[in-house]
């Protein structure tokens, strides 16, 4: 199990501390939304944060990069120091091309799907990923309310991990809380993204930890 706290909710003006904070607390992995205004309807920040940060955590880097063309960005991020990146499915016509391009500056590579985007769609590259991230929201947004249809498709990732022998995480991404992780953790996911449910607190230590517990008492 990987608690990866999003950057997207933490303060931008303290963000050295707040990854220090949640470092210190249990966080696995810290989780970077990338947005570029145009996939999604919202735009954040590039590789120039993950190259700010890279000296200020040992954890691993998970970049999710929500833009369109992900081909331009990925040789920056994993310069910038990523330790993974994922291209969403939707981004890109040439999804076996990003990910070999990801793979050749030897970053893990993560493919994203949204909500309303099937899991058969993954069947031909399932192959080559280190890890799927399952949308539980629509992409742009912290403070989402978790969309409950996603869940089937971490079952059949789960079970495709079994029959098909392939090695990768699954990812859940957006509305986690301590009811959500549980659903998420008993249908077969690895890897727990939150933003707001752990930084829209006074003590995100202590949030990380009821995450962590919730997944426990899921087992
Ligand atoms: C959504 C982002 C998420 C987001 C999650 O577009 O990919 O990583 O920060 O936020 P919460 O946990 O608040 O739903
Ligand atoms: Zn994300």
């Amino acid at each position: 199990m990987k608690i990866a706290p999003s950057i997207l909710s933490a303060d931008f003006a303290n963000l050295r501390e707040d990854i220090i904070k949640v470092q210190e607390g249990g966080a696995d992995w810290i989780h970077v939304d990338s947005m570029d205004g145009h996939f999604v309807p919202n735009l954040t920040f590039g590789s120039i944060v993950v190259k700010a940060i890279r000296p200020h955590t040992h954890l691993p880097i998970d970049c999710h990069l929500m833009v369109e063309n992900p081909d331009y960005f990925i040789q920056e991020f994993a310069e910038a120091g990523a330790d993974y990146i994922s291209i969403h499915l939707e981004s890109t016509p040439h999804v076996q091309r990003a990910l070999q391009l990801i793979k050749s500056f030897n970053v893990k590579a993560g493919i994203v799907i949204n909500p309303a985007t099937p899991v058969s769609l993954l069947e031909d590259i399932i192959h080559m990923v280190d890890l799927v991230l399952v949308m539980t929201v629509n992409p742009g947004y912290g403070g989402q309310s978790f969309i409950y249809e996603t869940l089937s498709k971490i079952k059949t990732l789960d079970t495709w991990k079994k029959e098909k022998g392939c090695d990768f995480l699954i990812e859940v991404d957006g509305g986690i809380n301590t009811t959500t992780i549980k659903q998420c953790a008993e249908a077969g996911a690895d890897v727990f993204v939150a933003g707001s449910y752990v930084f829209n607190s006074s003590n995100p230590e202590e949030r990380i930890e009821s995450l962590k517990k919730a997944v426990r008492d899921s087992a």
